[in-house]
């Protein structure tokens, strides 16, 4: 071989070397960091009223850690005997809400609040009934570690995750490392949660989409009774059935869980919770931050006649109407029926939301 030759071969493999060092791989294996941006579908009504979906700029969407976080979601490991998930306690078919009253940690201990449905959050601006956590990334670490849910520590969570055979590369396809720790994971598991929005019950179809047989006749005078007499929309407004705030809606005189009252330490939030949404309501029994109401009549009984005018910062929107609207049988009927056209069946069968590791 002419010295020539040789020359040009050491210049090729010398460049060859120098492209693989600059591939982005993480040594020898030959994982891509290179995702995929997402931005999730939404029904033109939503974008009109809404916007586009506010998404945090250090955790933007991509197809990687989407679905990194739908496999950490419904992952046991996190939990400290490998028994529970977060999908133990919200699950698809009730809207990712936990049908218990009270859900039960790893050793069967209860808690005191009853779980809430995961759906439409990326709108949200604070997380739990009582609104502690402000967003998805802070509200995911607390479950690991909670005494009386998955009771892990988030050293041994890692320490899974990194010994496992397809995480490393599944977080290095995601984030560009595999040097997995709990801020990776929540980040994941928030983008996966971005991903369940839920806008195609009967009831969007008949009023932001105009198909006026969506709804029966029954529901058509139910949803006058939720826009009028019965000011259900004052808080569970607008598109997303919420108003985000946080409410006292008088079930108490005298109060045994505080809500907003305890993380804000300011006594005129006693009482009040986060107005939850009432998308997919009829499949999110039982109801209230405590569950106390097995069904919808007993919601609909309460707002009647059960409210408790001197609750202490009873919400304005129900102080003036003493115990309740008043409603009759019928009428009663007539918003049970309404509330059951907020039930987005695509939703809770969408099969990029159902756990991808069963
Ligand atoms: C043992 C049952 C249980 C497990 C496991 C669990 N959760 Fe929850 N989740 C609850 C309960 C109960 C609440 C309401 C607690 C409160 O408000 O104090 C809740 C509230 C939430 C909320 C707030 C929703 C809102 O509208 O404010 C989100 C989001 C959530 N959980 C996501 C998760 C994620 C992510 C995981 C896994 C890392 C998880 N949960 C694991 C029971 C559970
Ligand atoms: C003052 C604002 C307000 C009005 C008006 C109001 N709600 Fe509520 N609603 C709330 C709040 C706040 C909660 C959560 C209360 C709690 O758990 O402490 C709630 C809870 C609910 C729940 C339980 C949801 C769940 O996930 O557990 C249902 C169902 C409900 N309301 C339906 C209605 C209906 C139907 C009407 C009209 C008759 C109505 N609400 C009027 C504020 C309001």
């Amino acid at each position: 071989m002419s010295t020539k030759i040789k020359y040009l071969l050491s210049i090729s493999l010398f460049l060859g070397l120098f492209i693989v060092a600059c591939n982005p791989k993480d040594d020898d294996n030959d994982w891509v960091y290179n995702p995929t941006s997402v931005t999730v579908s939404l029904p033109a009504f939503v974008n009109t009223y809404l916007g586009a979906m506010p998404i945090p700029s250090d955790n933007p969407l991509t197809e990687e850690g989407i679905a990194l976080g739908r496999r950490l979601f419904y992952d046991k490991r996190l939990s400290n005997d490998n028994t529970m998930s977060c999908a133990t306690c919200h699950l698809q078919e009730h809207a990712f809400d936990d049908p218990r009253r009270f859900s039960e940690g790893t050793n069967g201990a209860l808690g005191n609040r009853n779980a809430m449905s995961i759906q439409n959050l990326s709108w949200a601006n604070a997380m739990f009934w009582d609104g502690r956590r402000e967003t998805l990334e802070q509200q995911a670490h607390d479950p690991v570690t909670n005494p009386i849910e998955m009771r892990n520590t988030w050293t041994t969570v890692e320490s899974r995750l990194r010994s496992d055979a397809n995480y490393p590369q599944l977080f290095y396809e995601a984030f560009g490392t595999a040097d997995i720790d709990s801020n990776l994971v929540v980040k994941a598991i928030a983008q996966f949660e971005r991903t369940l929005v839920s806008f195609h019950s009967p009831f969007d179809d008949y009023y932001f989409n105009g198909n006026t047989n969506a709804l029966t006749e029954q529901q058509i005078r139910g949803k006058d009774i939720y826009f009028g007499k019965g000011h259900c929309n004052d808080c569970h407004s607008d598109v997303l059935l919420t108003d985000n705030q946080f409410r006292n809606n008088g079930l108490d005189n005298v109060l045994t869980d505080i809500g907003m009252g305890k993380p804000t330490q300011n006594p005129d939030n006693n009482g009040k919770f986060k107005v939850p949404t009432l998308r997919n309501i009829a499949l999110t029994a039982p109801y209230m931050h405590d569950g106390r109401f097995p069904d919808l009549q007993a919601v609909v009984d309460f707002y009647s006649h059960g409210i408790q005018p001197n609750s202490p910062n009873i919400d304005e929107h129900v102080a003036p109407f003493g115990n309740g609207f008043a409603f009759n049988p019928g009428e009663k009927a007539d918003l049970i029926a309404f509330l059951q056209s907020f039930t987005d069946t695509s939703f809770i069968n969408n099969p990029n939301f159902s756990n991808p590791n069963p």
